[in-house]
């Protein structure tokens, strides 16, 4: 037996020893998502902490996610099984400077997307993701909107919707430097393809995109579309399910710098250790929990539109 077996029956056993469940985004490396019981897009993973029953989830993600589940499922046991594995573009906005821009738009109702801190949320109306940005702002009352962080998810919205969106000045830097001229080089090459492009992108790069999703958005749509090949303009931890799912159609990254070193901190050697030293447990104090609940329960209520 190979190293690789043996760190995976050691996981698999400490899974049920544990009453564990792993949880893994689809721009996870590729040995992660195959061992872990539900792959998906931030919305998805977020309904799946609430549904699945059991003691520990061991989230694969990066922290906001894990501190989603933990403010989801409070009864459960939350562990990141690598602490620092955190979101950039999370980090581009603070509570305080929240708080201090939500005084000059006392009338807006404020959106956040989910990659974002436990106390951003608690000081947001509601959140969203990439599946149901557009559903979420259109469902609120408010004409005005702070949408943060996403200067790029807010710009996409603001073109689905008849409300002022307001937005913050943050971004991924993985998506925000595929460039136009990244698209154009990849049609050129392949002109066939159709290019499917995350909303987490700039504005030059949707516009001459076919189709914009969410991740699981993009893997759905794949998977039924009659076109064989695809340009994909996100994170390239996508290519693994694509590719996986898809054996007869190809797949070509958009840029070959879109990748997420977040995303690829957790290994099988790290998701062992989590389950064996029941490490990092992620928790959310009680009084931003209840709040930051409210935000992402509201979320869930909204349909995703794919
Ligand atoms: P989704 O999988 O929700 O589309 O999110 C993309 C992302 O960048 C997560 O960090
Ligand atoms: Fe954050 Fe972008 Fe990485 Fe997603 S891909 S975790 S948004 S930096």
């Amino acid at each position: 037996m190979d190293d690789m077996q043996i760190i995976i029956d050691k996981i698999n056993d400490l899974k049920k020893k544990r009453n564990a469940v792993i949880l893994a985004h689809n721009y996870e490396r590729g040995e992660i998502q195959d061992i872990a019981d539900f792959t998906g897009d931030s919305l998805g993973l977020s309904q799946q902490a609430i549904e699945q029953e059991a003691d520990v989830i061991v989230f694969c993600g990066v922290h906001f996610m894990a501190e989603s589940a933990a403010i989801l499922s409070p009864e459960k046991t939350v562990l990141l099984p690598e602490i620092y594995a955190g979101c950039p573009m999370a980090s581009m906005v603070t509570a305080d400077a929240l708080r201090t821009e939500k005084k000059k738009y006392p009338n807006a109702a404020v959106v956040c997307y989910v990659n974002s801190t436990a106390e951003v949320k608690a000081e947001s109306d509601i959140c969203c993701t990439s599946a149901n940005a557009v559903e979420v702002v259109n469902s609120l009352e408010e004409q005005e909107i702070l949408f943060v962080p996403d200067k790029n998810l807010a710009d996409y919205v603001s073109r689905f919707t008849t409300k002022t969106i307001i937005p913050w000045e943050g971004y991924c830097p993985t998506h925000n430097q595929i460039l136009p001229e990244d698209i154009i080089k990849a049609k050129k090459e392949h002109p066939n393809a159709e290019v499917l492009a995350h909303p987490e992108c700039r504005r030059e790069v949707l516009d001459i995109s076919d189709k914009v999703f969410s991740t699981t958005g993009m893997i759905s749509y794949a998977r039924e579309s009659d076109s064989t090949e695809f340009i994909i303009a996100t994170e390239n931890g996508m290519m693994h399910r694509l590719r996986k799912e898809n054996p007869d159609k190809s797949f070509y990254m958009a840029s070959e710098f879109a990748v997420c070193p977040e995303m690829k901190a957790i290994n099988l050697q790290t998701l062992l250790q989590s389950l064996e030293f029941m490490q990092y447990k992620i928790t959310v104090p009680d009084d931003i929990q209840v709040k930051a609940r409210h935000s992402l329960e509201r979320m869930l209520k909204v349909k995703r539109s794919r």
